[in-house]
């Protein structure tokens, strides 16, 4: 591997000389940094379902210049053919993952693009989806920002935080969500002690989160997750951060499968159970968390994988949701960009998107 920390790599990027969805290969963590270059649409979807590239907002990122990529290449007379084909290309890439809202959020973003300049060429059409998609990315970094400084109010240097699951730099586009502080801490000079969650099946925890925060400095301990309890009861967690991929309008958060019972931990031992998550992540139209669509994966990621052969007996079967949501009575806060919502959460996400209308009427959507 090279010397090269990887905090200094770009999680998602657009190469434009090469017409290129340029990713770091997340699955390759944290044994090999391979950088992959994806032209074809069908490549981009695979990475995107396989989580080669992965974290709600990074998802966002790479669809939004994927999406754009395809709209290079569409071969149209009229407005209406353009459409239909973009329409396609956008409702092919949603296809990949259901549960993250960013994905479609970013997408219905780019598609607006298009439904807004009817009446202007083609060509400059693509050119406005081009801009849109490096606007979204660089809206990402600033969101994360904007979280890791929210975020930092809520702890003080030295601190003991658990995270679950990996919503750190390579979950977006820099810094993270739920890891945001802590990168941001560390630029201010601070240093905490954090706890990674290993996150079965797909062990975001032990292979991304431990590795990012292990290269930027940070005292990491990665823990099973059966051990969130013991770790606690010892007394060495004084917050918990957490990323989200969807969150309903009552505040019910759901992220990786998990997050749910190291709720119910973090209650019973009386410790703050922080969400942490940009606007794009919050989806008003979700009533609660039960109407979440949760993703499915295939049994084997819990049956085989990592393993030298097939640990579980031939024939049992594996039951393997990805997310989970952890209920609102049990979050202290949500942070966003524009603030820490506090319960009752059906009030205060409501001010959060006041908010952020306001400084979108004012211009100031990010600096
Ligand atoms: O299946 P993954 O690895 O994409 O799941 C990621 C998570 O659950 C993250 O916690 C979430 O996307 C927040 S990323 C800032």
């Amino acid at each position: 591997m090279s010397d090269k920390s990887i905090m200094t790599y770009e999680t998602v990027a657009l190469d434009e000389a090469e017409g290129a969805l340029v990713i770091l290969d997340q699955t390759k963590l944290p044994g090999e940094v391979k950088i992959l270059h994806l032209t074809d649409q069908k490549d981009i979807w695979q990475a995107i379902y396989l989580l080669q590239v992965r974290g709600a907002p990074a998802i966002g990122v790479a669809a939004a210049f994927g999406v754009y990529l395809a709209a290079k290449e569409i071969k149209a007379d009229t407005y209406e053919e353009f459409c239909e084909a973009f329409h396609q290309a956008k409702e092919y890439l949603n296809s990949s993952r259901p549960t993250a809202v960013n994905l479609s959020w970013a997408l219905n973003r780019m598609e607006q693009v298009v439904i807004d300049n009817k009446e202007k060429p083609i060509p400059e059409i693509v050119e406005l989806l081009r801009q849109e998609s490096i606007e979204i990315k660089a809206e990402d970094v600033w969101m994360c920002r904007m979280i890791g400084e929210y975020g930092l109010t809520l702890i003080k240097d030295g601190d003991g935080i658990l995270t679950h699951c990996n919503a750190g730099q390579l979950a977006t586009s820099k810094y993270g969500t739920a890891l945001a502080p802590i990168h941001l801490g560390r630029e201010k000079g601070m240093n905490f002690r954090v706890f990674c969650d290993e996150t079965r099946p797909l062990l975001q925890g032990a292979r991304l989160s431990s590795f990012e925060l292990y290269a930027d400095g940070v005292d990491t301990t990665v823990i099973c997750d059966n051990m969130a309890s013991q770790v606690m009861k010892n007394g060495w967690v004084n917050a918990v951060f957490v990323g989200c991929d969807r969150v309903a309008a009552n505040g019910d958060a759901c992220n990786k499968i998990g997050t749910s019972g190291v709720a119910i931990l973090a209650k019973y031992y009386g410790i703050p159970f922080y969400v942490l998550g940009p606007t794009s992540t919050i989806d008003m139209s979700i009533e609660k968390g039960e109407d979440i669509v949760i993703e499915q994966r295939p049994q084997e990621e819990v049956t085989e994988m990592w393993y030298k052969q097939r640990m579980a007996p031939q024939g049992v079967k594996a039951y393997n949701p990805a997310f989970d949501f952890a209920d609102h009575e049990l979050i202290a806060g949500i942070v966003t960009e524009y603030g820490i919502a506090r319960p009752p959460y059906t009030e205060s996400l409501k001010e959060i998107f006041r908010k952020k209308a306001e400084a979108q009427a004012e211009g100031k959507r990010h600096s």
